[in-house]
């Protein structure tokens, strides 16, 4: 049988519908985003990391007794095993954090199957493995790269905790553990983004779930994705006070270039999570009695949305909230990964659980038949 592409091509898939998925909804008309049914600020206020990601990847909330097997098997998973660490040290000088982890997670997914482990065990295994251990792979190339010891993740501590301890040497208070721990939440799944989408292509030739978790990476780095945090931060510094940001703006939108942190495939409304952050971001520099990059960019926020009519995405305050954390702009895009991962598995077990190969075609507008030329023979 002859295939032949359908006439209307959906640059960029926009629009594409390619699998019924019972995980996270969507509604980007009037700003709504569920997980498994729960509305996204009743997650953010009440619920947790690990609780989540439980959610996403079994339908349904834990009970106390599978809540805190759950937490015990993330705990421990957190600390590297010895050749991880060793290959942290090993990585380039200036290597950038998210292709570190993209790496540390690929060489995580060469530790085989058990022996007498089933495909499912195995899969849930190295769920646990890769979700507890991302944090510390994260937090801990940051302290190498600075000439410090990385700190071994504490078992009492859940993942927020861990994050910030293995970052900062020290214990968060609660103020901070839980913005941390929100921005988790709210990064934990975005339906079908162009990383998740990545992930399930390669599950999708049943490929394994630590490979599907390093295409995912590799897919979330990219400035229109997961990589625009950094970018935010970075914008926010240039502008740098108050009086330049309509400057700023003019001549980025005059030259014809994106505002990062703005804009979004499915949202034309305020992003539900932006503006989760956006109360955490002013919690968080009221206390910390710092205002200075929350104030730059809610001008930010005012002229784009004056001269463009662009509400921000869940990047432009993920920016400021980590910024306040103390997290270095260039280690935000691998912060995501550790959350998002969580969703990318979820997804990874709904694509083997109804699998078919996803083999999309183009339209070939080359030549249609040309004659090959013996090297000799060509000019
Ligand atoms: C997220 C993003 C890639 C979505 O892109 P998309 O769905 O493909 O939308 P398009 O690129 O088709 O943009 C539609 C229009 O809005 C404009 N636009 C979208 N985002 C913009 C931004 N951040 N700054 C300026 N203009 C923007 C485009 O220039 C385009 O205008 P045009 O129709 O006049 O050419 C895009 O909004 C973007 O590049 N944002 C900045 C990066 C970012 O924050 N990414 C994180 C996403 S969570």
């Amino acid at each position: 049988m002859m295939m032949t592409a359908t006439t209307e091509i959906e640059k960029g898939l926009e629009g594409v519908v390619i699998a019924k998925s019972s995980i996270t909804f969507i509604d980007g008309e009037r700003g709504i985003l569920r997980y498994r049914g729960i509305d996204i600020n009743e997650l953010a206020a009440k619920s947790n990391f690990e609780e989540v990601t439980y959610l996403l990847w079994n339908g349904n909330l834990p009970n106390k007794t599978q809540f805190s097997e759950f937490k015990k098997e993330l705990a421990a998973h957190r600390p590297l095993p010895t050749e991880v660490l060793k290959l942290l040290r090993a990585t380039p000088k200036g290597a950038i954090p998210m292709e570190v982890a993209r790496t540390a997670v690929s060489y995580m997914a060469t530790y085989p199957r058990k022996r007498g482990e089933t495909f499912d065990q195995f899969n849930r295994r190295k769920s646990l493995q890769l979700t507890a251990a991302l944090p510390t792979i994260v937090a801990s190339y940051e302290r190498i790269r600075k000439g410090k010891t990385p700190i071994r993740p504490d078992p009492r501590l859940g993942h927020a905790a861990n994050f910030l301890y293995g970052l900062w040497g020290k214990k968060p208070d609660e103020a901070y553990r839980a913005a941390f721990d929100t921005l988790s939440v709210l990064y934990a799944d975005h339906e079908m983004n162009a990383s998740t989408f990545a992930a399930i292509v390669a599950t999708s030739t049943l490929a394994d779930l630590g490979g599907a978790v390093t295409s995912a990476i590799a897919t979330l780095a990219g400035p229109l994705h997961g990589g625009s945090n950094q970018r935010v931060m970075e914008m926010l510094e240039e502008i740098g006070t108050l009086d330049k940001v309509e400057g700023y703006i003019d001549s980025e939108l005059g030259a014809g270039r994106r505002i990062m942190g703005f804009g979004h495939r499915i949202y034309k409304t305020y992003d539900p999570r932006a503006r989760i952050l956006k109360t955490i971001a002013e919690k968080l520099t009221e206390e910390r009695g710092n205002r200075k990059w929350l104030e730059i960019a809610e001008e930010v926020e005012r002229v784009v949305m004056d001269k463009r009519k662009l509400w921000p995405n869940i990047e432009f305050y993920a920016a400021v909230v980590l910024n306040a954390l103390g997290v270095p702009k260039d280690l935000m895009p691998a912060v995501f990964a550790c959350n998002r991962v969580s969703g990318w598995i979820a997804h990874i077990y709904e694509q083997y659980a109804d699998n078919r190969l996803i083999r999309p075609l183009t339209e070939y507008v080359g030549p249609a038949q040309v004659p090959y030329v013996p090297i000799d023979q060509r000019a």
